[in-house]
């Protein structure tokens, strides 16, 4: 019987109480793994979540927590801003890390985390999940047969009509760095390009606006508690361009609100041949003189958030290569800097 893996959460705040502690709990379940700390700034979370747990304890310092335990694995959910300097501190302690997007609040960070993953021979995955998602592996195998012809270009949206995150430190630039760009944005464009292969961005060209988020007569429809309106320093808007290598080229816009009809958003990849979309979902086409869609009857709905949890254990149970590699979200991330800065400066600005 394999050993099992040791494991560690930090920040149970939204997404770890949803997403990630239960598919670790079903991996403990099956003997898998030990989920020995849950650590959290606010003790009723922590002690909360490590309840649910069979024999977690429940910490408030992370770094007391890695002191206790030589982990195999840290998983980190915490807001933006304690992405890196926990990441690279559970590397250092010796465990394969698992971290919330975005990667980081900059590519600097991005780049220190790479290098604590190498330094200390550790993994590192940056939690897209989306990735894994039935669907979107369906339309990566497509890709890779070849089918799409020459990609020229790729889309990469998600428009909210009224969906400012009401919960948590999303609004407020210190702990997030950035609105909807860093939250959605991030998905949205890992998913894009890893579908486009990733090729080098050499560009970017963006604009971000704050029309809405902070407004005391905000309506945010359901979307949690209002936070205090002067609170919120991030964009609540932002459109983007990239110049990628080769003559390619990737759309990017997404909000958290928006005067448009409903929410609407997915993420096309364009080829000569085929095109693919998330949605609706499909290969797109011509035949003969006839415009195709051909898409599946039936694909597993299995929640990509446990996918890519029992993604991670099972590369660290067999020392196998992470699908999102770390290097890819740095290239997101520079993406996202960049997009920023060409706001800020009003013109396209190079992505080294
Ligand atoms: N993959 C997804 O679809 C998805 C969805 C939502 C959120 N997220 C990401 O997850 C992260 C958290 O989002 P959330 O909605 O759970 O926010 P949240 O505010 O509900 O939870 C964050 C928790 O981290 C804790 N925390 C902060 N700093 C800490 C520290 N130094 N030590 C211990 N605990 C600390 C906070 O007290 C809080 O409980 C964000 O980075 C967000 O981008 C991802």
């Amino acid at each position: 019987m394999a050993k099992k893996l040791k494991v560690g959460l930090i920040g149970s705040g939204d997404i770890a109480r949803q997403r990630h502690l239960p598919y670790w709990r079903e991996l403990e379940d099956e003997g898998r793994v030990e989920i020995l700390g849950v650590c959290d700034l606010i003790p009723e979370r922590c002690e909360t979540q490590a309840a649910l747990c069979k024999q977690a304890k429940p910490w408030l310092r992370y770094r007391s927590m890695l002191a206790k335990h030589p982990f195999d694995i840290i998983d980190i959910c915490t807001q933006n801003r304690g992405h890196a300097p926990i990441s690279v501190d559970a590397l250092n302690s010796g465990a394969h890390v698992i971290v919330e997007k975005p990667m980081a609040m900059n590519a600097e960070e991005s780049r220190a985390m790479i290098a604590a993953s190498k330094k200390n021979k550790r993994k590192l995955m940056v939690a897209q999940h989306m990735r894994f998602e039935a669907g979107h592996e369906k339309l990566k195998e497509v890709v890779e047969s070849g089918a799409l012809g020459k990609i020229y270009s790729g889309e990469a949206k998600w428009l909210r009509r009224r969906g400012i995150p009401g919960w948590g430190k999303f609004h407020i630039a210190k702990e997030s760095f950035g609105g909807p760009m860093a939250d959605i944005g991030v998905h949205m464009m890992d998913l894009c390009m890893w579908l486009m292969g990733f090729p080098k961005p050499i560009a970017v060209s963006g604009k971000i606006y704050r029309m809405f988020g902070d407004r005391d007569d905000l309506f945010n429809a359901e979307w949690g508690r209002h936070y205090p309106a002067k609170e919120f320093d991030v964009e609540d808007y932002a459109l983007g361009l990239v110049r990628l290598e080769g003559g390619a080229t990737m759309q990017v816009s997404v909000s958290w609100a928006l005067n448009i009809p409903e929410e609407t958003g997915g993420v096309m990849v364009l080829g000569d041949k085929a095109g693919i979309h998330t949605n609706p979902l499909g290969v797109y086409s011509a035949d003969h003189s006839s415009l195709t869609r051909n898409s599946w009857d039936w694909l597993s709905d299995e929640d990509g958030h446990r996918r890519e949890i029992r993604h991670f254990c099972e590369c660290v149970e067999k020392n196998k290569q992470v699908r999102v590699q770390p290097e890819q979200s740095l290239v997101i991330q520079k993406i996202i800097d960049g997009i920023y800065l060409s706001s800020k400066l009003n013109k396209e600005v190079p992505i080294k």
